[in-house]
């Protein structure tokens, strides 16, 4: 008995900002943003679209597709560092009442771009007690609504989206969740960051400045992590189930920068065409990348059932995760 992903779900807005529409509003060029990042365009969510709207339509599609109904739920867990409210109540929560998943807790799961990874753990934890049967795993994103548009450093970078995933308990050669990477380097807090609005830093009569109530990145600090954390969750979790990369079908990363892929695939050896990568699309959308590089590939037929795969993750926090599925 293991825990299966029993279905995958994910939505982005429809309006698109290509790189050319940015360089309209701060110097940059889609030349610079393709060839440091990949990056072509990136989905923005309207004014009136919050977090949970996103997340509900992944979650809808993904309680379709597992031919569940939303009162089968018992937990909704929602990675996101673009909460509806700062604080609170969760972003989880109003999904849940918007859902109509009246037997679900709910909670949000803050580990920024790993959070997705964190949550699949998490999960699994859950079913594997015998305390849950269906779990909702939603990564979801309006990361528009925390970047400062006028600084050129990070606007071209993010976009906003959500992906959805149910898990349940799985019968002997089903799918299964059989390992996964939790772990973090708080030393590294200060590499991305919003600087003002908690207790560190709270709101005054005098406002703090547009700078400290969006995010800000120490891009060249997050890019080596990044390399060197993608590299080594591989080749552990590889290491420990006595894998070889043949093995694996896919490697499913957060969707950040193809270089910091070019780069880890490098040094593992490992064919570049063995990442999944729509970040061309999509920007960065955090938490919510990896469960939207899922249903890309569900949608093109391209993850099928009995696939080994490693999703994996790194962000704020610093964070990373990964985790080994068996599809
Ligand atoms: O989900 C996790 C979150 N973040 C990440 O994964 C980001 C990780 N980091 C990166 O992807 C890369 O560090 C960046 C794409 C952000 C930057 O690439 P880089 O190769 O590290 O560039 P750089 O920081 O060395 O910047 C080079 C130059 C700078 O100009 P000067 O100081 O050399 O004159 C920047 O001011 O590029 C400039 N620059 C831009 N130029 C045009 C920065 N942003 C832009 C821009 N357009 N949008």
């Amino acid at each position: 008995m293991g825990v299966k992903i029993l279905s995958i779900g994910a939505w982005t807005p429809n309006k698109i900002l290509t790189n050319d529409d940015l360089s309209k509003m701060v110097d940059t060029s889609d030349e610079w943003i393709r060839s440091k990042t990949g990056i072509c365009q990136r989905h923005i969510a309207d004014a009136d679209t919050a977090t949970s709207d996103i997340a509900i339509n992944a979650a809808k599609l993904a309680l379709e597709r597992a031919n569940i109904s939303a009162e089968d739920l018992d937990c909704i867990i929602v990675a996101t560092t673009s909460p509806d409210h700062h604080g609170f109540p969760s972003t989880s929560c109003i999904i849940q009442g918007k859902l109509g998943a009246v037997n679900a807790g709910a909670f949000d799961l803050v580990a920024a771009c790993s959070g997705l990874a964190y949550g699949i753990e998490v999960a699994r934890g859950f079913i594997n007690n015998g305390t849950m049967k269906y779990v909702m795993v939603i990564g979801a994103e309006k990361l528009s609504s925390i970047i400062n548009w006028n600084d050129r450093n990070t606007c071209c970078l993010f976009g906003d989206g959500a992906g959805a995933l149910i898990l349940s308990k799985s019968s002997e050669g089903e799918g299964d969740i059989i390992d996964s990477i939790i772990m973090a380097d708080g030393t590294g807090e200060d590499a991305l960051k919003i600087k003002a609005g908690g207790s560190r830093n709270p709101f005054t009569n005098e406002l703090p400045s547009i700078e400290d109530l969006t995010l800000s990145m120490d891009g060249q600090a997050v890019y080596n992590f990044a390399v060197r954390v993608n590299t080594e969750m591989v080749q552990q979790l590889l290491d420990k189930h006595n894998l070889t990369s043949e093995d694996i079908t896919w490697i499913v990363p957060h969707q950040a920068n193809y270089r910091i892929i070019k780069a880890a695939s490098k040094r593992l050896k490992i064919s570049e065409d063995k990442f999944f990568m729509n970040l061309a699309d999509y920007g960065n959308t955090s938490a919510a990348s990896i469960g939207i590089a899922l249903n890309e590939m569900y949608e093109k037929g391209i993850l099928k059932r009995g696939d080994l795969i490693i999703t994996m993750g790194f962000g704020a926090g610093l964070t990373y995760a990964a985790n080994l599925i068996r599809y």
